[in-house]
């Protein structure tokens, strides 16, 4: 089912606000992007915020480890490292240009939070600290480096908090527990996005938001798996409802699998935990990360790490036989797990009942961060197709965006830093547009739609529920679209993402109220999750090579002879397949080569 239809016209017109930019999610992208067009507009700008949660809530608030900038204040570094790093991280998908911008702004863009007010931990000499983190190498691949820089293990939580409280002090408009159900596309403005259509979730009314400009920094879509670091909400919202308005969506196929989740809990446990001297341990008590990447060991890039985890599992070496391995943190002591480390010891205690200085910890990959989502521009600025055409007046940053700086495999850390550097330029960015753009036009039609397909899911009184759905498509895309793929995987995947869409054509709600009414928001989200879940199988059956997280058994190397391009992904109309277009990566410095750590 799609919200997109034709609508009830007789219906009253929704309740409609006027803003000069609407950005939509309250996590680091779209708070650093409402900030920065208040400080470019001034004082009278309207610059509203628009939140499914209250904005502290937001997904980065659970990012732990780091931040990336290679500031050099413990050891050497140079920020050209990092761009190899990310680079080589991305499996050399990665768009080398953007990269650059990413990896030389990081430096400016960690001191400029720090003047922001973010309690960096410091150095005996009051620098910002920095540790270890997966994949970051000193002198171009040579061993680890200290490049994240941390707020103990609740960096992004700083980061949200510090970002917060400057679009209050900034007098940013915030409208907090509103679900964005659509943009404002109207007929005949030459596919110009100026607002978005929202459920207001206290009163259960739909209101229009109109803007010259449109922000979409909606996060990621780690729950279309069964086992994931991801918030309940994060459930695809932005990048399904741009895919429903006919726009790409890039690099779909790749998605991130975190080595340290909490066995079948998939909490994060931060790669910091290995950054200050943890490691992984097999049922055999062997260090196995030695033989995988002898330079690097257990701070490989994370894709290595994960698979080296299934095939130690599959080898029969997992702890007693099981499909989970051990973390060993026991002799980093208390001071650093304490302090250093409070929130991943304080999870182990509470979660799984067990002293992380005297236990060892079960672990397994847990599905975590979408290197794919709607393309942009540097500017944040959003493609419509893979020529690099634009969608005037529409942004993208964050996890739902694709720059792409992540390629086929994110470095740690970078995703903090992504949301900051493009979160502050797509608001640069559309601040021109702002003042660039006219009042915009009303998209009467899609007020009309979204009104329509919500009563139409709410008078349904027999079929399917929203959470049976959601169980089945979780374990599908878990078992068949996970750290290993294959053709005979994908496919089976495929035929059940299918069914399922055609069964959630008949989703059914009980609950009939207006007012939280969760079970209704389950449901769209369900739907969301449905269309990420089929432009990710679709791009992952077409891409017949492994790389970085997309690892095939049946192509098991890369090929950058036919495959060093990014995959965008199109809905074509319901029922077929999404269309699949492509677009070189961008190449510049560093020639792809054989990946060892
Ligand atoms: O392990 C972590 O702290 C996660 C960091 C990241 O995903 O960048």
């Amino acid at each position: 089912m799609s919200l997109v239809r034709q609508g009830d016209r007789s219906r009253p017109r929704p309740r409609t606000h006027d803003l000069d930019a609407v950005v939509v999610g309250a996590g680091g992208a779209g708070l650093y992007a409402a900030l920065e067009l208040k400080r470019d507009l001034g004082p009278e700008a309207r610059i509203g915020v628009i939140s499914k949660l209250y904005p502290t809530r937001s997904h980065t608030g659970a990012a732990q480890g780091g931040v990336c900038a290679a500031l050099g204040n413990t050891e050497e570094d140079n920020w050209e490292w990092h761009w190899f790093d990310t680079v080589k991280g991305g499996d050399y998908l990665v768009d080398q240009d953007a990269a650059e911008v990413m990896c030389h702004d990081a430096v400016e863009t960690v001191i400029n939070l720090e003047h922001l007010g973010l309690p960096f931990n410091r150095t005996p000499e009051g620098l910002i600290d920095q540790r270890r983190f997966g994949g970051h190498t000193r002198n171009f691949g040579e061993g680890p480096v200290r490049r994240a820089c941390y707020a103990a293990d609740r960096t992004g939580h700083h980061i949200l908090q510090t970002l917060y409280e400057q679009c209050i002090r900034h007098d940013v408009l915030f409208y907090d527990e509103y679900q964005v159900l659509d943009l404002a596309m109207p007929a005949g403005a030459d596919g110009r996005v100026n607002g978005v259509i929202a459920l207001q979730l206290s009163s259960g009314e739909v209101h229009s938001f109109r803007a010259k400009a449109v922000l979409f920094a909606t996060g990621g879509f780690g729950k279309i798996f069964k086992v994931t670091s991801n918030a309940h909400t994060l459930t695809g919202d932005g990048v399904a409802i741009a895919y429903r308005r006919g726009l790409p969506l890039e690099d779909m196929e790749f998605f991130q699998f975190h080595p340290t989740g909490m066995y079948k809990l998939g909490f994060l446990l931060s790669e910091a935990m290995r950054g200050e001297g943890g490691f992984l341990v097999n049922g055999k008590g062997e260090r196995f990360m030695e033989r995988y990447a002898p330079t690097m060991k257990d701070l490989a890039s994370r894709d290595v790490v994960s698979r080296s985890i299934y095939q130690e599992i599959a080898a029969g070496r997992g702890i007693d036989g099981k499909d989970f391995v051990h973390l060993d943190v026991r002799h980093l002591g208390a001071k650093v797990l304490n302090e250093k480390l409070p929130d991943m010891s304080g999870f182990i205690r509470t979660y799984f009942g067990i002293e992380p200085l005297t236990d060892l910890v079960p672990i397994q990959p847990t599905a975590h961060y979408a290197m794919g989502g709607i393309p942009t521009d540097i500017d944040g600025r959003v493609l419509a197709d893979e020529s690099g055409r634009l969608v005037p007046g529409f942004f993208a940053a964050g996890e739902c965006a694709c720059v792409s700086v992540h390629g086929a495999n994110r470095l740690g850390t970078n995703s903090l830093l992504d949301i900051l550097v493009f979160g502050r330029r797509a608001g640069i960015a559309m601040a021109e547009e702002v003042r660039r753009a006219h009042t915009p036009e009303p998209d009467t039609a899609a007020e009309a739609s979204v009104t329509a397909a919500l009563d139409e899911l709410l008078a349904r009184t027999e079929g399917e529920r929203p959470a049976v759905i959601r169980e089945e498509l979780q374990e599908t895309m878990f078992t068949k679209c996970g750290v290993y793929r294959s053709s005979a995987l994908l496919m089976q995947a495929w035929g059940e993402v299918d069914d399922l869409r055609v069964r959630a054509q008949q989703l059914v709600v009980q609950d009939k109220g207006k007012r939280y009414n969760t079970d209704l928001g389950e449901a769209l989200e369900l739907l969301f999750l449905l269309d990420c879940a089929e432009a990710l199988v679709a791009s992952a059956v077409a891409r017949t090579e492994s790389r970085g997280a997309h690892a095939r058994e049946d192509y098991p190397d890369r090929d950058d002879v036919n495959w060093l391009k990014h995959t965008f992904a199109f809905r074509w109309s319901d029922g077929a397949p999404p269309r699949l277009a492509y677009r070189p990566a961008t190449i510049t410095r560093f020639e792809p080569k054989p990946r060892t750590y």
